[in-house]
Order: structure tokens, then C-alpha cells, then sequence
């Protein structure tokens, strides 16, 4: 047991998929895994572990922004051994070309300050996902009808947010889309060794102001579980 999880040493599985929100792991633990059994329940933050395919999974929600999941990543990984950690989670779109559903595999996450940066203090760290989940995504995808956006998004402190300058600066840079997340997930990963990826569909469009409904929020939320499955042990989720 840790502060903020209450779990024996074992329960956790070396694979830990990270939705925002704990209803989603909920959601997700039913629906994709076999045998799901509840690890997690304090402070209301919900963890499941369970078999998808055979192979031990837990889904494990991370709770809104960089603060709280930077307390669930480093305990799930430095107190019970996680390994491969997968956000999966929505973002808004940044960029005309990228649309509502579409599904974007962060490679790098660019960020003002993380949790983290207590830690760096002056350095400018780069985070970036794991390139072995990376392609096992692209793949995943693509076997499963879905083109992702491959590149860098941005993880916010904010959510309502108004630095309109520097959402202006990040589109012209090329940056697909923003969460809240993913560069902290990144940094704690890539401190304990451990691999990383957020994959992400895009729930509502900056630029636009576009957003999907509740009914296409819950089925692109499907196939994203599906992806990160599939990324994590390099099979084909079509299959
Ligand atoms: N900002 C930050 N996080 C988000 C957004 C957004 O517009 N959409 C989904 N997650």
C-alpha cells in the first residue's frame, strides 16, 4: 500500500493504462479485460487489474493534470513495479488538419512546467514517448482501419486557459493538440527507465470550436483502449 494506492504488492500488473478519469477505468475494465478485480478505491481514484488476451492489465485512472498524475505514475511505478504505462485520454486539436475523432500518438509533449520541474529546475527537458509503443500504436492502428497523427502535443496546466499568444505560437510550430498530462507521464517514465506512450483522440477543436458528444466521446474512448492494448504487447487488436 501507498498513500494514494491501496493495493497489495502484486496487484498492480507490469502494464498500467492511464485514463483521466476513474469512471473511465471503470468503464474500460469491463468492457476490454477478463477477470477485472477493483485494487484501487482511495480518495474515489478507481484501479482495475485483469488479463486482456491472457496478458495481466491494469487500468488505472489518473485523475485531471500534470499534479495528480505524477502522483499515480510514480507510485505506480517505483512502489509496484509498473513497467509500460499507456495515457489514454481526449485532447483539443490545434491544427486544421486534424480532425474530431481522430486519433494522435504523441511522440513528444511540450509543456511550461511539469511536476517535474522541481526535479530538472533549469533544464528544458524534451519528453518523449517510448519508440517501441510508439510504432506498436502506429501499427495497431493501422491494422485497425485508424491513420493517427504522429507528433508533438502540448500538456497544459490549464484548462481554461488565456494565453491565446502562445496557443498561436504552439499551432505555428506545428504542435497537434493539447491534454493535460502526457509530459509529466513522460518525465517520470523516462526517469525510472520505464516505457511510455499517451494515445489520444480529439474531443473538441481549438481552432474551430468544434466538440463530439457524450455517444462519440465513449466509442472513440473504445478504440483507443483497444490501440494501447494492442501497442502494449505488440499484437494485432484486429486479429
Ligand atoms: N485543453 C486542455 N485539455 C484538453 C482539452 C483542451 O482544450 N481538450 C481535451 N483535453
Amino acid at each position: 500500500m501507498t498513500i494514494h494506492i491501496g493495493a497489495e504488492p502484486g496487484d498492480i500488473a507490469p502494464t498500467v493504462l492511464m485514463p483521466g478519469d476513474p469512471k473511465r477505468a471503470t468503464w474500460a475494465a469491463e468492457r476490454f479485460l477478463d477477470d477485472a478485480r477493483q485494487v484501487n478505491a482511495v480518495r474515489g481514484m478507481a484501479g482495475y487489474t485483469g488479463t486482456w488476451r491472457g496478458h495481466p492489465v491494469t487500468i488505472h485512472g489518473s485523475g485531471m493534470g500534470m499534479a495528480s498524475l505524477s502522483i499515480y505514475a510514480n507510485e505506480l511505478i517505483r512502489d509496484f513495479g509498473a513497467r509500460t504505462l499507456i495515457r489514454i485520454g481526449s485532447c483539443g486539436a490545434m491544427q486544421p488538419d486534424v480532425a474530431l475523432r481522430d486519433v494522435i500518438l504523441a511522440m513528444t509533449a511540450s509543456s511550461i512546467s511539469t511536476p517535474s520541474s522541481t526535479i530538472l529546475r533549469e533544464l528544458n527537458f524534451a519528453p518523449c514517448a517510448d519508440w517501441g509503443l510508439l510504432r506498436a500504436a502506429m501499427h495497431a492502428a493501422e491494422a485497425m482501419g485508424s491513420t493517427p497523427h504522429v507528433g508533438g502535443i502540448y500538456s497544459s496546466d490549464t484548462f481554461y486557459d488565456e494565453r491565446s499568444d502562445l496557443t498561436d505560437a504552439l499551432t505555428r510550430h506545428g504542435t497537434l493538440a493539447v491534454e493535460m498530462e502526457a509530459a509529466e507521464l513522460y518525465t517520470v517514465a523516462a526517469r525510472y527507465g520505464a516505457r511510455a506512450l499517451a494515445v489520444l483522440t480529439v474531443s473538441d477543436h481549438l481552432i474551430t470550436g468544434a466538440a463530439l458528444d457524450a455517444q462519440a466521446r465513449q466509442s472513440s474512448f473504445g478504440e483507443m483502449v483497444e490501440i494501447a492494448l494492442a501497442a502494449a504487447f505488440g499484437v494485432d487488436a484486429a486479429a
